[in-house]
């Protein structure tokens, strides 16, 4: 079954004057603002979100946004995780007034919703102040459906996420349906699974081996070539022999790192490693050295690929039909040891093939390598987690909450 099979879009649904439930995921990234309050840093979930919110408007709904931000925590102060900042930019952004209750249920967000016209906007206040969000509380659920006549889904940063905004409450909503930004990531990524244009090739970075077990299980079955840049590929390297010095690896990760090479060679997947490595003496380090991959000398780390694995790596993706880009290959966010990251970023941006990068910090950095590279990619996931899961197989909560409406 195709991913969208079932599930109606936003574009099917009649929405004058009714009041449309909108999950959005507007998680971002916040800091300090020149007037000592707190601003949105990144804003490209609110700006993923605009045309699913504009059609949203153009369709004469009276429109409820609803996100959680952040993790709050229990019992502390967590007022530096309000919507407000949020509120403020989109309202930049849509040049039109954010009407912002101070809860996402009752009285306060009742009144604000109660006095909406139709084409204006409202955004409840973070859903995960109330616990019962994250647990999938269908009383909770029942509060949120109180407020809305129909409901949409455009958190594809969320979807993995069985919480009552994205799985209780779209069972109770006989009208819910797909927000364009989810129907965008889930076209987009389940191509991947589904039916990618050969060659398939997938460079994979980060930290860990153990956070990519599931996604590189899942690449082995469809890939034509596999290259590994980051603290991962210390770990493949160890695996094979390799002295890494005092670079980070997964130990107890070894047998499986060979193992997966094992598999790989079985399936006639290449499996790309650096050839050469940027190393310092640690991640304080302001500056490094360019050395082969198997002459790490004694008390260095490897902090990034080098500049051979990088032309190494652009060969194979010449010839691609389709890139998948999770997790950085070196330390990216520190300029020494950004090269690697951002030269791949740049290779994949020029290559011809149907290229998507995963969310979270793989999209950060290809945003870093500058918007003219970010501007060249097919797809750029909203989504890190939800991504990752999505292309290791998994079926979504929120996604699959979405199937078997009844028509509007
Ligand atoms: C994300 O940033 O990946 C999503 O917004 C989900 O956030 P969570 O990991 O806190 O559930």
């Amino acid at each position: 079954m195709a991913m969208l099979d079932g599930v109606q879009s936003i574009r099917d649904l009649d929405l004058d004057g009714r009041r449309l439930f909108i999950r959005v995921d507007f998680n971002c990234p916040l800091g300090d603002a020149p007037d000592g309050g707190i601003k949105v840093t990144d804003d490209t979930r609110i700006r993923e979100a605009l045309p699913t919110i504009r059609l949203a408007m153009e369709k004469g709904a009276k429109v409820i946004l609803a996100s959680h931000l952040g993790r709050p925590k229990p019992g502390k102060d967590n007022s530096k995780l309000s919507l407000e900042p949020v509120g403020a930019r989109l309202s930049e952004l849509l040049g039109v007034e954010v009407h912002l209750p101070d809860d996402c249920v009752g009285e306060s967000a009742k009144r604000v919703v109660r006095d909406l016209r139709a084409g204006q906007i409202c955004l409840l206040e973070n859903l995960r102040f109330h616990a019962e969000e994250e647990k999938d509380d269908e009383a909770f659920a029942r509060q949120l459906a109180e407020l809305c006549d129909v409901y949409v889904d455009d958190a594809f940063g969320a979807a993995h996420r069985a919480h009552a905004s994205v799985h209780a409450l779209p069972r109770l909503m006989p009208q819910r349906a797909a927000g364009l930004l989810m129907q965008k990531e889930i076209t987009a990524l389940s191509k991947l699974l589904e039916a990618p244009d050969r060659p398939y090739v997938a460079v994979l970075g980060g930290a860990k081996v153990s956070d990519k077990i599931d996604v590189l299980e899942s690449l082995l079955e469809r890939v034509d070539a596999l290259m590994i840049g980051g603290a991962m590929a210390n770990t493949f390297l160890a695996a094979k022999g390799v002295d890494v010095a005092a670079s980070k690896v997964e130990s107890d990760k070894l047998p499986l790192a060979r193992t997966i090479l094992e598999k790989a060679r079985g399936k006639n997947i290449d499996v790309l490693l650096p050839v050469d490595v940027v190393v310092a003496s640690g991640i304080d380090a302001t500056d490094g050295s360019i050395v082969d991959a198997d002459k790490i000398p004694a008390g260095t780390m490897a902090l990034d690929i080098g500049p051979r694995a990088v032309a190494a790596f652009a060969k194979r993706l010449e010839s691609a039909k389709t890139i998948l880009w999770n997790g950085p290959l070196g330390l990216f966010e520190k300029e020494p040891f950004s090269k690697g990251t951002f030269g791949v970023a740049r290779a994949i941006a020029d290559s011809k093939a149907f290229t998507v990068i995963g969310g979270g910090d793989s999209a950060a950095a290809v945003h870093d390598a500058g918007e003219q590279v970010a501007a060249k990619i097919s797809h750029i996931s909203t989504g890190g987690g939800a991504s990752l899961e999505l292309l290791e197989g998994k079926k979504l909560p929120g996604i699959e909450a979405l199937r078997g409406a009844a028509r509007a």
